[in-house]
């Protein structure tokens, strides 16, 4: 039998978490039609679960709920909500087959909800954290996730080696947000202010008529 996955808890001195959830959770992604294309268990363990806590502390850093925005099969929200159980996480996303999925882990993380729809077509939420992974380009993710956070918060994008910082941040400041200090692999946006009138557009308008 293998052990449950261990998360290095910092808040804890040096105590860890251990959670048979994430385990459970890691195989139901890859037994689910349609939720990755990753078969490899090993492979589905980074991509999903330790590529998602290299963000953990990143996140800790910023006060208030969390959101995560285009959840797919639950990454990097689900691991997000075991590692941190003080903090409300919202998982948004806009399949319905998807969401459904998610809700199923509600039962046994109590501070773990789903939204199903889309990030354009939300009311203004005041999430302190905004989070997404592989949602879409950039400058599209920021212009979706930016008016979900109340201002003062942040958004964090994960993001590939070839991301463009310079072109979120010009699509940043045209709703509202500033490029922040950002580690490797991650983009950090600032709210500054109320998000101006006119977004979010309508859906398929920021894909096809992108800010930067
Ligand atoms: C490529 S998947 C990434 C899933 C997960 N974050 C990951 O890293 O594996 C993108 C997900 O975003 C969802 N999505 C795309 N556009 C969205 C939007 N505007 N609002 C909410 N979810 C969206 C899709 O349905 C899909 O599940």
């Amino acid at each position: 039998m293998r052990a449950p996955s261990r998360i290095a808890s910092s808040s804890c001195s040096l105590a860890t978490l251990t959670s048979d959830v994430l385990d459970r959770w890691l195989e139901a992604v890859l037994a689910t039609p349609g939720l990755t294309a990753l078969r490899d268990p090993a492979e589905a363990r980074r991509v999903l679960l330790d590529d998602a806590l290299a963000g953990l502390e990143l996140v800790r850093r910023f006060d208030g709920s969390i959101a995560d925005v285009g959840s797919g099969g639950g990454t990097p929200g689900i691991p997000l909500a075991v590692a941190l159980p003080e903090r409300e996480v919202t998982l948004l996303e806009a399949e319905r087959r998807k969401a459904e999925f998610l809700e199923r882990w509600t039962d046994e993380l109590p501070n773990l909800r789903v939204v199903w729809g889309r990030a354009e077509e939300q009311a203004a939420k005041g999430y302190g954290v905004v989070v997404a992974k592989a949602l879409a380009q950039p400058p599209v993710a920021a212009e979706w996730c930016l008016p979900l956070v109340q201002e003062g918060g942040v958004v964090i994008l994960w993001v590939g080696p070839s991301a463009n910082a310079e072109a979120v941040a010009k699509a940043a400041r045209k709703i509202a947000g500033e490029l922040e200090e950002s580690p490797a692999g991650f983009i950090v946006l600032r709210k500054t202010g109320e998000t101006p009138p006119g977004f979010p557009r309508r859906p398929g308008i920021a894909k096809k008529r992108p800010l930067a």
